[in-house]
């Protein structure tokens, strides 16, 4: 299937893996670009050393192209910034911030830069700033959240701007990406699936989480201050919203959740660690592999989208 993304990075199949804080590391992202897909590895808040060991080790294990994921707002950003110049990274994804002074210095290493975005204002402000394509990630999404729906955020930001658009937020089979391309998307990006990949480093204890969620086992927490993220219900989760409901400060509440993702994801701690997971969660009953994930999805979707 060719889209302008599979164009634009030079990948099989139209399918992005999210660049995921500690979930996301090089054995993910070099499975799914093996698998034809676009890997990202979630710089998170690592710092420049790790992300550039993370880089060489995706090398070691794909010569397929895959990406690197920055938040914009890590202390490290302004370092993994230059890190993925140097290392001749083919894709950057973006979250939290605006990444235009770093768009020039990408641009002229020829990497593909593309935002993540929550609304369609924002979607014009990168495409002006020179985004290659977007990320249109609604509130059903795992993680850092906005208010929009992917039903509904999608086809308005494909309206409001000319480069292409990937769809993200609940979608985990054919039937998704087939309802995300109708949308206008040219791409999906898969977040909560691939944390039950077997190639993911993620604790069997946070992949089983999510094999056993239902339909409406997610959560938002943060709301209270702006940061709202979506996890799976449990202890810290019903602590947390507790707590502001009690009205507790942004300090109060991020003393409870520091260190709570690296938890769950490396330790297995999936009582007191956060569980960072999207709605769709509930569709997910096993553990597969990329290969066997991605070709699932794309034989699904290619019989819909021809009937
Ligand atoms: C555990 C987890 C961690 C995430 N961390 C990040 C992150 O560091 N940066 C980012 O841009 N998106 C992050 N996301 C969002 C994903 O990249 C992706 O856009 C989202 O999961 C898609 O929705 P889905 O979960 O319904 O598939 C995270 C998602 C999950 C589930």
């Amino acid at each position: 299937m060719k889209t302008r993304i599979t164009e634009l990075f030079g990948i099989e199949y139209p399918i992005i893996q999210g660049g995921m804080a500690w979930v996301a590391d090089y054995h993910l992202a070099a499975a799914v670009s093996n698998a034809g897909g676009l890997g990202l590895i979630g710089a998170a808040s690592a710092p420049g050393d790790v992300v550039r060991t993370q880089i060489r080790e995706a090398k070691k294990l794909t010569d397929k192209p895959f990406g690197v994921n920055i938040m914009l707002l890590s202390p490290y950003a302004e370092e993994v910034a230059h890190i993925v110049v140097e290392e001749g990274v083919k894709v950057v994804t973006t979250g939290a911030g605006n990444p235009g002074k770093y768009m020039e210095m990408w641009k002229a290493a020829g990497i593909k830069v593309v935002p993540v975005v929550a609304s369609v204002a924002l979607a014009k402000m990168m495409e002006k700033a020179g985004a290659d394509a977007v990320v249109a990630e609604g509130t059903e999404s795992g993680g850092h959240i906005g208010s929009a729906t992917t039903m509904t955020l999608v086809p308005q930001v494909v309206d409001a701007v000319e480069i292409p658009v990937i769809a993200a937020g609940g979608i985990a089979d054919g039937r998704g990406f087939a309802a995300a391309m109708m949308l206008g998307a040219e791409a999906v990006q898969i977040g909560t699936r691939f944390c039950v990949a077997a190639e993911c480093i993620c604790h069997e204890n946070y992949k089983q989480k999510i094999i056993k969620a239902k339909d409406i086992d997610s959560e938002v927490t943060g709301r209270s201050n702006g940061h709202p993220i979506r996890c799976l219900r449990n202890q810290m989760s019903r602590e947390y919203l507790r707590l502001e409901k009690e009205g507790a400060g942004f300090e109060e509440l991020e003393r409870l959740t520091v260190g709570s993702l690296r938890n769950a994801v490396i330790d297995g701690d999936v009582k007191n660690g956060t569980v960072m997971a999207g709605q769709i969660a509930g569709l997910i009953k096993k553990e597969q592999s990329c290969k066997e994930i991605v070709e699932e999805i794309m034989e699904q979707a290619e019989k819909l989208m021809h009937c």
